[in-house]
């Protein structure tokens, strides 16, 4: 099985390019399936997600070509609208195809996601979208199925902004009957970044990036050429690595509004973080203080990076609070950066952290991605050797991640 073999590595230095966002590029494949046409999307990151997807896609009649980071869809013969367990239990994110397939063919069955590492994350919000477009759902044998010969607009309140059930419903909404609007919208750039897809589509969706998006259904959609956003949690991932090895790097193809509040957070426990030309350039001048975290939907602080700020606060003098309110059970990193000498202690849903002075490496394992990211950094500066294993979860979002860290001087190899 792959593992990563760490060792205590010296301030990281040097520049690395941040890759396309695996959150962008996920949902608008999917949205291919909207259109017979042939769309090209490049920046696409080589990922384990992407592969799955592909494959999803694949399997319902998709010819899918690439060319380095490049993907040509062509959708023109799809005959299928079935997506079986094997791909979707492998990736929750499958269920993106369900809004397109049902507005595009009209009925779409798929396995349901199950749990999984990170809570039991529900798809209640993207059936409920979907109903109140006229699709009649049913579940049964481990399925979901859902038809509608016509879906058609209607308002539909989110009772959390949630990023999936948000792109389900505008997907939906673009090949709908007259108006959908979709209130309590999640606001992320990946959100905006799939409606831009969408109306370079021909699709004619307003407001992404607010709470409120407004989509008027059209017809049909085109094909259409599309460049995929910079992953910000990949970015803040690399500038997490910064501050924890006390380093100065340069992260090219950063769009640093998308990290407001991870920026925030770096630069009031000390770091140095200077946007420059396409890029930022993130700097330890002092030794750093411990800060207090509450993840939030964007533009709050976001919870793919929780687990990466956890690892950090735990090398830094003094005591922080880290509070994860977006899914109820996140802290699986928790008992292995324990493992690894962190004094941490869960209280309901917040973390309490009391820096220690060293941490020591022993073998640890990704309990998800985020968390595989985490000790992955703890394990850069501990003490001797950091061996984690079960990587296949840190395959699944970050690109040729212990390359891009040994250009910046960490002490990182992969075993196979
Ligand atoms: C997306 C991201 C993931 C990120 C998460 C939150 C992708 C492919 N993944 O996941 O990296 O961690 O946003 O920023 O973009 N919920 C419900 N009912 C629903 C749907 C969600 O209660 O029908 C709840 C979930 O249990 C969770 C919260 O809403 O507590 C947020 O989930 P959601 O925003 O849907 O996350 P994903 O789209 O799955």
């Amino acid at each position: 099985m792959a593992k990563y073999v760490i060792k205590k590595s010296l301030p990281l230095e040097g520049r690395v390019r941040i890759s396309g966002a695996k959150n962008s590029v996920l949902p608008i494949i999917a949205a291919s399936l909207l259109t017979d046409d042939v769309c090209v999307i490049d920046g696409v990151p080589s990922l384990e997600d992407v592969n799955i997807i592909c494959r999803l896609l694949e399997f319902l009649g998709s010819k899918i070509d690439v060319h380095g980071d490049c993907l040509r869809i062509d959708n023109g013969n799809i005959k299928n609208t079935v997506a079986p367990y094997e791909l979707v239990r492998k990736m929750r994110a499958s269920f993106l195809a369900v809004g397109p397939l049902l507005a595009k063919s009209g009925e779409v069955k798929i396995s349901m996601p199950g749990g999984c590492a990170i809570g039991t994350r529900p798809i209640n919000l993207h059936l409920k979208g979907l109903a109140a477009m006229g699709a009649e759902i049913s579940l049964g044998h481990g399925f979901i199925h859902a038809k509608a010969s016509k879906l058609t607009g209607s308002t539909i309140y989110l009772d959390f902004p949630s990023v999936g059930a948000t792109e389900n419903i505008m997907m939906a909404g673009t090949l709908a009957e007259g108006q959908t609007v979709i209130e309590n919208a999640a606001e992320e750039p990946e959100i905006v970044d799939l409606a831009n897809f969408l109306n370079a589509m021909g699709a004619n969706v307003k407001g992404a990036g607010t709470d409120t998006i407004k989509i008027d259904g059209v017809n049909f959609l085109k094909g259409a050429n599309h460049s995929i956003i910079p992953d910000r949690i990949e970015a803040g991932t690399f500038m997490a690595a910064a501050a924890i090895t006390g380093g100065d790097i340069f992260l090219e193809n950063v769009l640093i509004d998308h990290l407001k509040p991870v920026e925030a957070k770096l630069k009031e426990a000390g770091m140095l973080v200077e946007e420059i030309g396409d890029g930022v350039r993130v700097k330890c001048v002092k030794p750093l203080q411990a800060v207090d975290i509450k993840t939030l939907p964007y533009p709050g602080f976001p919870t793919d990076m929780q687990a990466q700020m956890m690892a950090l606060m735990c090398t830094i003098s003094g005591s922080s609070i880290i509070t994860e309110t977006v899914f109820e059970n996140r802290f699986m990193h928790v008992s292995e950066l324990k493992r690894l000498g962190a004094n941490i202690k869960i209280e309901g849903r917040s973390a309490i952290i009391e820096g220690v002075e060293k941490l020591t490496g022993t073998q640890v394992k990704a309990t998800d991605l985020r968390a595989g990211a985490a000790l992955v950094l703890a394990g850069l500066c501990a003490e001797g050797t950091t061996e984690v294993v079960d990587i296949y979860h840190i395959d699944r979002g970050y690109e040729n991640f212990a390359d891009k860290l040994r250009q910046l001087g960490a002490l990182i190899y992969r075993e196979d």
